[in-house]
């Protein structure tokens, strides 16, 4: 029998959730029990198609092409195609047009080993080598055919082609070829994937921080906030809901969990910046239920007040993450808001600011007004900027919950479409942060080999 430990659990569910949420094509589970021990173990190894992942920076060139012009040479261009499985050939790249030559050189090109064979390595990939004209009915010089795991080969006599023309060849006699096309550089670049980072160990630093802002009085039915003791308001509700699909990406799930827009006791002084369990000292909640739980508290305990600002909250987060930088931590900002900014331009910068940490924003928005100052933050359409500074990297993602709730707002009506969105885009924040900063995914751990004593195998 295994025991799941708690950090097992976690493990598989993020491996699963990784699998569904970022589209990495497979894993491969594997399970062993150790029978006599009280806690058992379980290994997971993860695989993923890597030659997927990689691109191919190639480049050609072609000598003694066949002279297409009237007036001067060729202007000659390459064309690539992938087979499909049905033999028909799908174009994946096209190069420049070099002009009037018959010996071009073409600019190096990268492309995905995806778009060139679909992954696999032997598939035919045909290059057709073209005349371009103004008028766009360019001459056809020749074909050949080749594969990546010959191009794999790099520079050799095995990757130099004869550039065929089949008319041609059929009408003279002594037709050899129209040219020949030369591989000079063939060189694989692996893409890291998230999980490569999740693989050697990384995962267990995420920090999820979570803040409200604040909408009118709590005993009026219609606030945001409004305290009903049969069930979640709807602040309550999305902070259930995403608090339930990131606490799992949390390594302690101990939430710092900050309010803001508020007036605290006992002097009744404005803050933009609180610990919703009341203590400024230690802030955090144990998990989701403990941040609910200091939510509703200081529904009771605090006067909920504007202006809503964002920037405090933001830089709040950003000063951790600036004490960490070595890519060993990775912060997670939570927002939930229903829409009122304040203070646009601060909270602006401050994005700017921290898209150079280890920092992403996920916003989630409640309650049914307009979002557009969220979606401008969002930077998704146009990349946010701050008096002609741009982010760096887009760190900001935002959700309006509206979307995933049914029509009578209490029910959210899918959980994974809402888990989905509102981690779509942390994994390519946090890729993005680690390549600025050349920061490598720690080796995995070598694969485990099972004990000899090992008698059977359960889960
Ligand atoms: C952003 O960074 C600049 C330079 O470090 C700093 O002067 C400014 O106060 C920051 N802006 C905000 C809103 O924190």
């Amino acid at each position: 029998m295994v025991i799941f430990t708690d950090s097992i659990k976690v493990f598989l569910s993020v491996l699963v959730k990784a699998q569904i949420l970022f589209r990495v094509p497979f894993f491969v589970f594997s399970c062993r029990g150790i029978p006599g021990k009280k806690c058992g173990t379980v290994i997971v190894t993860a695989e993923e198609l890597g030659c997927c992942r990689d691109s191919v920076l190639m480049q050609f060139c072609a000598n003694k092409l066949d002279k297409k012009d009237f007036f001067g040479k060729s202007d000659p261009f390459l064309v690539f195609h992938r087979s499909n499985e049905d033999g028909s050939f799908t174009i994946c790249h096209k190069t420049e047009v070099v002009k009037n030559t018959l010996n071009p050189v073409w600019q190096a090109f990268k492309i995905s080993v995806r778009a060139l064979c679909n992954g696999d390595f032997d598939r035919t990939i045909k290059v057709e080598v073209y005349d371009w004209d103004r008028d766009g009915s360019h001459d056809f010089i020749g074909e050949f055919t080749t594969s990546y795991r010959e191009l794999s080969r790099g520079q050799s006599q095995f990757n130099v082609y004869e550039v065929i023309n089949p008319k041609k060849k059929g009408k003279k006699k002594k037709y050899v070829n129209s040219g020949t096309v030369t591989l000079l550089s063939f060189l694989i670049e692996t893409e890291v994937s998230f999980l490569d980072y999740i693989k050697g160990g990384y995962w267990l630093s995420f920090n999820v921080n979570l803040i409200l802002a604040s909408t009118g009085n709590p005993s009026q039915p219609t606030s945001l906030h409004y305290m009903n003791p049969y069930q979640l308001n709807a602040y309550g509700m999305a902070l259930r809901a995403v608090g339930e699909i990131i606490q799992d990406y949390d390594s302690d799930k101990m939430f710092p969990a900050l309010g803001f827009g508020a007036r605290l006791p006992p002097d009744g002084r404005v803050s933009h910046e609180f610990a919703l369990n009341g203590n400024p000292q230690n802030p955090y909640c144990h998990g989701i239920d403990g941040v609910m739980e200091a939510y509703y508290r200081s529904l009771k305990s605090v006067q909920l007040y504007g202006p809503t600002n964002f920037a405090p909250v933001i830089n709040h987060v950003a000063r951790y993450a600036a004490s960490v930088k070595d890519g060993s931590q990775y912060f997670v900002l939570l927002i939930i808001t229903d829409g009122v900014i304040s203070d646009m331009a601060q909270t602006k910068e401050s994005i700017v600011n921290a898209s150079k940490l280890p920092m992403s924003i996920i916003i989630v928005g409640v309650g049914p007004a307009e979002f557009d100052a969220m979606e401008e933050l969002d930077g998704d359409v146009v990349r946010i900027s701050s008096r002609g500074r741009f982010a760096e990297r887009d760190i900001v993602q935002f959700v309006p919950f509206r979307d995933y709730i049914d029509r009578s707002g209490n029910h959210v009506l899918s959980m994974a479409r809402l888990a989905k969105d509102v981690l779509a885009e942390i994994p390519e924040q946090f890729l993005s942060y680690m390549r600025v900063r050349g920061i490598k995914p720690s080796p995995a751990p070598p694969p485990y080999t099972p004990p000899i004593h090992v008698l059977q195998t359960q889960i």
